[in-house]
Parts: C-alpha cells; structure tokens; sequence
C-alpha cells in the first residue's frame, strides 16, 4: 500500500510505536477523580484546565500514551468515581492539540459508535496531532451505561464478533480509496467513503484491553497495543502471561504486538510514610461502596466472568487505590526499581496513575524521572 501525499510512516509519527526501553503513559485523566476511588483532597477535580494541566506534564517527558477511559456514568458510593468527565473522541481532539509529543489516545465503545463515524472522528484527531493518534477499543461490560443509550450489551461471543466487523469497517475506510458497500452481521454500508485519510500510513495504531481468551485472541490478531492487567506480585507468572501474548500473536496470527500495563504510583520520603499514605487514602477515606459496584457490575452473568467471593475484598482495594494499577509504593528510588521490574518482565509500555494525580505527576517529572532515565529505562533500544 503506498504512502500518499500528506502521509507519514506510524512507525515514525507515533511514539506508541517508539523504540524506549519502556514506554509511559498516564490513564483515566478524563475523568473525575482520576483512578482512585477516594474521598482523598487533591484527586483529581475534572476541569479542562485540570486535563490540559496533566497532558502538558506527560508531554514535557515524551510520554507515548496518554489513554483517557470511555465511561458515560459513574460508580455512586459516597464519590461517584468517574461520574463526571470529558467523552474520549473530544478529549484526544482537545488533548492533540494542547500538546506536541506525546501519544493521544481515544477509547471507544464498538456498539456506541458507529464504524464511520469512529473512523472519521479518529481521522480528525490523527490530523490534529500530525499522527501521533491511537484507538483504543473497547466492547463494554459495564451494561448500566449502555441500558442509558437503550442499547443491550451483547453476549461476551457477539461482543468480539461485533468488534471484528467493526473494525474491519474502519480499516478498511482508512485505506481504501474506491467506495465499498458492505452487507454484514452487525453493520450494513452503502458507498462507504471516508477521506481525508488518516495522517499515519497504513492507519493509526489500534489498542486493546480484552482480557478474556476471546479478548487475547481479538487484540493479538487485530490490534497492535494490547493492554493487561498485572494480577500477581510474582515475576515469574508476570513474564510468563507477557510471553504468552507474545507468542499467541506470533504463532498464531504471524503479528508483534506492543504490551502495555499500568501502575499506580505512591511515594513519598521515606517508605513509612508512603505506606501510612497508601493506608489513609486507600482505608480511611477509601470509596469501598463504589468499588464493590464495580465489582458487581463486572461480575454479572452476561460478562462471563468468575469473582470468587474470597477474592473480591483484595479486587475491591485494587479498585480504591488506582483502577487496578500495580501499586508501586515506597521512595523516588522505590519507585524506579519498581519501574526497572516491571520493564524486566517484559512491558513495552506502563501508564502511571498517581492518587493526587497533579501533585503526583508533578513530582514524578522533578523528582522521579531523572532517575527513571539515568537507569537507563528511556533510551531507545
Ligand atoms: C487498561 C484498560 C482500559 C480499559 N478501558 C476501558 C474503557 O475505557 N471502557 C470500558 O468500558 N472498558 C474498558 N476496559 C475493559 C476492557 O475493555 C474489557 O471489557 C475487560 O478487560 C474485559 O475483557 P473481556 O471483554 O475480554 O471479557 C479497560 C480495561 C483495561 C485493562
């Protein structure tokens, strides 16, 4: 496929696809509260100077994924974590233009967003951000947000089936340039057309967090950022899930995929402090109500999962202290090794959250990120 006029290699306009040791990103700063569930002053307070303030941050260091969450109601609780906050497509277009090096990325929800329009609106953000774009896919489980668009959320197979035809749309609207009609399951298109073209040739990157068997094979195949989550304090079983992502996209499907995870990041002087820090923000003014919601809401029947009651109470606290982010607590040198760690595990890509996320990011960049280089995490490999 040739590179048209106007068009740029995504191996060289998108830092997703950069060649540093590790890569870093931020998550969830188009949402209220940012990723902890917490009554904790300081969180974030979701303003557009307040997002603007973040993205800036993360672009001064080069970070290559700034990933907004695609959320349209929030948690309750005492809180209501990512209640308010900014939709993702006009967050990235707002964020692309705010900043000048790092990774934009918007999330988008298959069954809210009709093929065309997503790959028109990500085609206008790749233009805004001169290719520094990515989409993140996202099939939905949080089935109260979509019964507010009348829409039922489809069997977890249906889901994937629907985010095949989906996409294939898309991409196929990115690169093609005679009209197409299209007659599927989901979908039907008459004279499909879509110009212009994204900036990034072939397309923009494509990002995915399934995390079922079906969600592994989805992102290995079709995607080229695949997002997980770190379950385990084990190295061992860590570099074994990276290396079988790895290798399931190798072997099966002949494609290298990009592997990216988050950590939540609370520091401090000493590690005392860091860890009686953690224990205020995560036990005395935790949001538990909102998080065993969540709980709740993941658990039900349709999402095809399986909470076993004895883990929820340690699922719940993961939620409260940073969405699931590994929590890296302790000092500026805890912290790096921490880093250091989870890079050798095998992650291309991190996004860092911090409970206080300004304050947090702020400290990072002063503090934090002068070491992170000097061990050599960002030179280019
Ligand atoms: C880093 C990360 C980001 C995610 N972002 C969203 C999101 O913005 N909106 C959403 O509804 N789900 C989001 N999810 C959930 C996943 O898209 C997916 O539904 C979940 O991992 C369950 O996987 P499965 O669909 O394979 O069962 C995210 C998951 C992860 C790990």
């Amino acid at each position: 496929m040739p590179i048209r006029p106007r068009q740029r290699d995504r191996n060289e306009s998108n830092p997703a696809f950069g060649a540093r040791r590790l890569k870093l990103g931020t998550f969830q700063t188009n949402l209220d509260s940012g990723c902890v569930m917490s009554d904790l002053d300081g969180r974030l307070d979701i303003t557009w100077p307040n997002t603007v303030a973040l993205a800036k941050l993360a672009d001064e260091m080069e970070f290559e994924a700034l990933v907004p969450v695609a959320r349209w109601t929030g948690f309750g609780g005492a809180t209501n974590p990512q209640g308010p906050g900014f939709e993702t497509y006009t967050w990235a277009a707002g964020i692309a233009g705010a900043t000048t090096n790092a990774g934009v990325i918007s999330t988008s929800h298959v069954a809210l967003t009709h093929p065309i329009v997503a790959a028109k609106q990500s085609a206008a953000i790749d233009h805004i951000s001169g290719g520094r774009y990515t989409l993140n896919i996202v099939n939905g489980w949080n089935y109260p947000e979509m019964e507010m668009f009348g829409v039922s959320l489809l069997g977890h197979a249906d889901r994937y089936a629907c985010a095949e035809e989906w996409l294939a749309i898309v991409k196929r609207l990115w690169t093609e340039d005679e009209t197409f009609d299209h007659e599927g399951r989901f979908y039907k298109i008459k004279k499909g057309y879509l110009a212009p073209k994204p900036i990034q040739h072939p397309y923009p990157a494509i990002m995915n967090a399934g995390s079922s068997e079906r969600g592994r094979h989805f992102a290995c195949k079709h995607c080229d950022l695949v997002f997980t989550s770190i379950r385990t304090f084990d190295i061992d079983t860590n570099k074994a899930h990276v290396q079988a992502y790895r290798r399931l996209a190798r072997e099966e499907y002949g494609r290298e995929v990009r592997i990216w995870s988050n950590a939540n990041i609370v520091q401090a002087e000493t590690e005392q402090e860091a860890r009686a820090f953690y224990n205020y923000y995560v036990n005395e003014k935790g949001d538990w109500a909102a998080a065993n919601h969540v709980i709740e809401t993941m658990a039900a029947e349709i999402n095809e999962r399986d909470y076993p009651p004895e883990r929820r109470r340690a699922m719940a606290e993961m939620f409260v202290q940073g969405w699931g982010g590994f929590p890296l607590v302790g000092t500026k040198e805890q912290i790096v090794d921490g880093l250091k760690r989870l890079s050798s595990v095998g992650y291309d890509g991190l996004l860092l959250s911090f409970p206080r996320y300004e304050q947090g990011l702020r400290e990072f960049r002063d503090v934090t990120y002068p070491l992170v280089v000097q061990a050599g995490l960002r030179d280019l490999v």
